[in-house]
């Protein structure tokens, strides 16, 4: 505990940065990773930046993304591949390549489609790389009971990027959930509608019905906070989706609709889509209701997580799905003015990132020994604010059960805890 305060007292900046490499250079690459290290690089807590995809094409459209390049005057990464190579030209072993010559020790940011984040961690592990993974971390508690292992025995960190845990809002209800204030939760509903527009990018080739569905998708952020803010365990899942073709003729899960059983007797449902309409205010749907039982009375958490208050009507240009009229949330990520160059990105997304990048910043900086980074990377994991895979692994189970839930049409699927927690179909 002593070491972790030691950390805490470090100046970040006067010492060395650690370096940083992005796997994948697609959506949330642009949107929120590549902005927020950028920011972390010029306040030096980030070295050398460097982002590998399979292939060129995503890596040029990150270099010259117009946005990127206003914000960050001056800054830029190493590609792999290089961008002199044919833009689809698909370099498998690219990220295997990169891995063979980073230093020890340093940051890895994993933002691959879901099915591949195991394979990816593991390998980060096994060169040497503490690791921040997009969420889900995995797709099995199986897998994520061995990386936090593996992790675990080389003193390396892993963080799963569940965001909304560094919302404000998740924070107030959190602490005054263990107050007491609420009462305990009983029953909820969650929503998560991503846009319509979603439908035409990159997720065609990977969002297939066999693979993953919107409630692993983004079902999942809700399921991860409830258990955030109420430390209740779900022990049961059922998960129905709606079926539909992407542009491209593959077929995904394009709705889903969960109910999760707590440990308490408690339900939570949750929808998820990839359909708010491109012409409405947005820029998705998203909210939480909770109802919990008191002393004699009830206590209730409402977050509406999408139009926090602010509304633009352009008189040029339009939000990102066509929209004139829109909701323009700062709470997220937002790039704003700051006093020095370029902007600067600020939300809740931009500190969870920033808070897992610096807890390894910290750690290296502190030149812990092996024993001592693995007490440090225990004492988050207690602390329960970063998500790591000790303390967010009933993600995975989630995840696991709503696969096998959604595959056979909305079947219970039971969570088993104890020494193997597992999940098996319901016995009826
Ligand atoms: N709210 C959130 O937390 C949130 C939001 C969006 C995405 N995500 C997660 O981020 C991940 C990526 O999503 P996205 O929206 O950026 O998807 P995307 O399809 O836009 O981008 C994925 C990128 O990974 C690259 N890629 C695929 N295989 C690769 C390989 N073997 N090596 C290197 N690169 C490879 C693709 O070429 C593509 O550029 C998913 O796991 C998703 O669930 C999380």
């Amino acid at each position: 505990m002593r070491e972790t305060n030691r950390m805490k007292n470090d100046d970040m900046n006067e010492q060395q940065p650690l370096d940083v490499t992005i796997v994948g250079g697609g959506m949330i690459v642009t949107d929120l990773i590549l902005p927020t290290v950028y920011h972390l690089q010029r306040t030096g807590v980030v070295g050398t930046l460097h982002v590998c995809d399979r292939c060129a094409a995503p890596l040029k459209a990150l270099k010259e993304n117009a946005e990127l390049k206003r914000a960050f005057p001056g800054q830029d990464f190493v590609a792999h591949p290089s961008l002199s190579e044919p833009a689809d030209k698909v370099f498998p072993d690219q990220f295997a390549q990169v891995l063979a010559t980073s230093r020890p020790r340093q940051a890895v940011i994993v933002a691959v489609p879901d099915q591949l984040h195991y394979g990816m961690v593991k390998a980060a592990l096994l060169a040497d790389q503490h690791v921040l993974c997009v969420k889900p971390l995995v797709l099995s508690y199986a897998q994520s009971v061995e990386l936090e292992k593996l992790a675990l025995e080389r003193g390396l960190y892993v963080g799963v990027e569940y965001h909304k845990r560094f919302d404000r809002r998740s924070l107030v209800a959190k602490s005054m959930y263990a107050q007491g204030r609420f009462g305990t939760f009983v029953m909820g509903e969650a929503k998560l509608i991503e846009p319509y527009y979603y439908r035409n990018s990159n997720f065609q080739n990977w969002f297939v019905c066999d693979k993953t569905d919107p409630f692993v998708y983004v079902g999942c952020h809700y399921v991860d906070l409830v258990y955030f803010i109420t430390g209740l365990k779900p022990v049961a899942v059922s998960v129905s989706g709606v079926k539909g073709r992407f542009p491209n003729g593959n077929e995904g899960y394009l709705w889903a609709n969960g109910r999760v059983r707590y440990e308490n007797g408690g339900l939570m449902s949750i929808s998820a889509g990839l359909g708010y309409p491109n012409d409405a205010a947005g820029s998705n749907d998203q909210g939480l209701l909770m109802y919990c039982e008191g002393d004699g009375k009830s206590g209730m958490i409402q977050h509406d997580d999408q139009d926090r208050g602010v509304r633009h009507s352009y008189a040029e240009g339009a939000g990102a799905g066509g929209s004139v009229y829109n909701y323009v949330s700062p709470d997220f990520f937002r790039l704003v003015p700051w006093e020095g160059a370029g902007l600067k990105p600020v939300g809740y997304g931009v500190d969870s990132i920033a808070s897992n990048v610096e807890t390894m910043v910290r750690m290296e900086r502190a030149s812990l020994s092996l024993e001592q980074r693995r007490e440090a990377i225990r004492a988050v994991s207690e602390a329960g604010i970063l998500a790591t895979p000790a303390n967010s692994f009933i993600n995975e189970l989630v995840v696991e059960a709503a696969r096998r839930s959604i595959l056979a049409d909305g079947e219970w699927v039971t969570i088993v805890y104890g020494d193997q927690p597992h999940v098996e179909e319901r016995r009826k």
